[in-house]
């Protein structure tokens, strides 16, 4: 692959709130993304790391404040935010099965920037780094292994050439040469200047991150580097 950059941004968080109904899910959350760092965000089932990305994404309405680069997110439609330079990898993956392989990789597209700072990923960058897609450009989406359908999901976000990359447990359910292979790329992706906010529990990630926050009765319990993280078992939130 070309030795191509992307400009990160950073995202900063304020007292974000959602709600599902009655229930409250997020009831003030406070993180910052720093440009091109990888913040792994922790948590136990259920505690809302999911919801904090939806949130982020547009999918699910929240108050607060959700800054990119100084920009207001949260007053605005979900597409609009894409373009802003936020990309999304949905826990599900969210394929598009009776579409084909390149028909989905198109519909993530974003024309690139040109000039200093341009944006990276188009078809030939992406396939570059997912080479195991490139026979089954013309194949429909449902009858990719899982495996396919996590490389597919994470080509289509870069597509969108996006400035923070926000993964779902990308390696859920993956098998183990799979996992090692999604550490590799995260790992690529930031040397090449993307910020990437990652929910993951397995070790990988920890290993990956500059930072981590752990979510827990709706707020941030804990910030700072992963060496930091308490290896005490009994803390509630972990
Ligand atoms: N569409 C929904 N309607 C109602 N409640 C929901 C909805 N989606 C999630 N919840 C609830 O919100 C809380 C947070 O869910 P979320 O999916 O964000 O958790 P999570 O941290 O991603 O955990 P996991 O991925 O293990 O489920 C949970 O109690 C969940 O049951
Ligand atoms: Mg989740």
């Amino acid at each position: 692959m070309r030795a191509v950059r992307s400009d990160g941004r950073p995202l900063q968080i304020e007292a974000l709130h959602t709600r599902y109904g009655r229930v409250q899910v997020l009831r003030g959350v406070h993180l910052q993304v720093r440009a091109g760092e990888l913040l792994l965000v922790l948590g136990r089932n259920g505690s809302g790391r999911s919801t904090l990305f939806k949130a982020l994404m547009g999918l699910i309405p929240a108050t607060g404040s959700a800054r990119l680069d100084g920009r207001e997110l949260l007053a605005l439609p979900a597409h609009h935010r894409a373009r802003l330079g936020l990309g999304y990898v949905p826990e599900q993956r969210e394929i598009f099965p009776r579409l084909s392989v390149r028909q989905n990789l198109l519909l993530g597209a974003k024309p690139a920037l040109t000039g200093p700072g341009a944006s990276p990923w188009n078809e030939t960058t992406v396939l570059s780094l997912f080479p195991a897609l490139t026979p089954r450009l013309g194949v429909s989406a449902q009858v990719l292994s899982g495996g396919e359908q996590q490389m597919l999901a994470i080509a289509r976000a870069l597509m969108g050439n996006p400035d923070l990359l926000l993964l779902d447990e990308p390696t859920e359910g993956l098998a183990p040469q799979r996992v090692a292979a999604t550490a590799d790329l995260v790992a690529r992706l930031r040397s090449l200047g993307l910020g990437l906010l990652v929910v993951e529990q397995k070790p990988w990630a920890r290993a990956l991150a500059d930072r981590v926050v752990v979510l827990g009765d709706g707020r941030v319990q804990f910030e700072g580097p992963p060496r930091d993280l308490p290896r005490d078992a009994s803390a509630t939130w972990l």
